[in-house]
């Protein structure tokens, strides 16, 4: 079954769907994005994702391309086209198509794509693979809460991991401060078993794995929210990133560290057990559970 793909109104062959090249988040990456976990039929924590994807798009003054509730009806309509029971679903909106050139003309009609694909989630922790990382400066704009497009510093990040032989690398802020990793949030385990992940602010993406773990879990787990080190992370009892499509990822090794005993701990474990069970059990199946506010 060819897979299929929504461009601006039409569900098109993936293979073939294009957008025009004067599109702005091809010539200025002026747009953004949501990346949403499926899960047995539903989709997994719609709403705050939802509710992140329009405030992007107000921050940058982008109008919505659809109601929210049109858009909850696409979603699913792409997992029914290319029969997903389990994957992640990807939304992007920019401002459209002009001739370039930096200032926009007014009321320009933004872009909306949606690719779906397959995804197998782990479901134990002992499937999921601990992995090693390194530290390199955040290179990014001051504005990393928007989920924009344009994220040419976290590949650069990323870049920097791959050459050095590591996983995926955690950005350092100039003041020596960890904010986030190139696609997820950081997390760090106290020796005194507290866990620890920078407060939310203009400089780290609000993640939406994040959010329910801190939301969902914070009578069971010790948690602050505060700015650590890398020092202070490589000398973590544990430590573990978060993301839509990653989940719960031990870190076992920082810049060839080895963190507590080299081996994904106890704590994340708990964590990761917790967020799977919210997980399964946040995924919403009909678009009247989608945000009815936008319009
Ligand atoms: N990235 N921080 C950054 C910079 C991210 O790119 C992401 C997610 C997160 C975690 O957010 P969430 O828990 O809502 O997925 C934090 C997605 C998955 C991506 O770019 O593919």
């Amino acid at each position: 079954m060819p897979a299929q793909s929504y461009v601006n109104g039409r569900y098109v062959l993936h293979d073939s769907a294009a957008v025009h090249i004067e599109d702005r988040g091809y010539q200025f990456a002026d747009g953004v994005y949501e990346v949403i976990a499926i899960y047995g039929g539903g989709i997994v924590d719609e709403k705050p994702h939802m509710e992140r994807f329009f405030r992007s798009l107000g921050e940058l003054n982008i109008p919505p391309p659809a109601s929210a509730r049109t858009i909850a009806i696409i979603l699913r309509e792409i997992l029914r086209r290319n029969r997903i029971t389990d994957g992640a679903l990807y939304l992007q909106v920019t401002r459209g198509v002009a001739p370039r050139n930096h200032a926009h003309p007014p009321d320009m009609k933004p872009a909306l794509v949606v690719t779906g694909r397959a995804v197998r989630w782990p479901q134990s922790f002992a499937a999921v693979q601990p992995i090693a990382i390194v530290g390199v400066a955040d290179e990014r704009w001051t504005r990393a809460d928007i989920k924009s497009v344009s994220l040419l510093p976290n590949i650069l990040a990323r870049m920097s991991a791959d050459r050095t032989g590591a996983d995926d690398a955690w950005m350092i802020d100039g003041a020596g401060y960890v904010t986030e990793g190139s696609s997820s949030n950081a997390w760090i385990v106290s020796n005194g078993d507290e866990i620890i992940t920078r407060q939310l602010g203009h400089s780290i993406l609000a993640g939406i794995t994040r959010q329910a773990i801190l939301k969902h879990f914070g009578d069971a787990l010790k948690f602050t929210e505060r700015a650590f080190t890398l020092e202070e992370a490589k000398g973590a009892a544990e430590a573990f990133q978060t993301s839509t499509t990653a989940l719960v990822k031990p870190v076992v090794k920082i810049d060839g560290s080895p963190i507590g005993d080299g081996k994904p701990g106890g704590v994340t474990k708990k964590v990761f057990e917790a967020y799977l069970t919210h997980f399964a059990a946040h995924a919403s199946a009909a678009p009247s559970a989608a945000p009815s506010a936008a319009s």
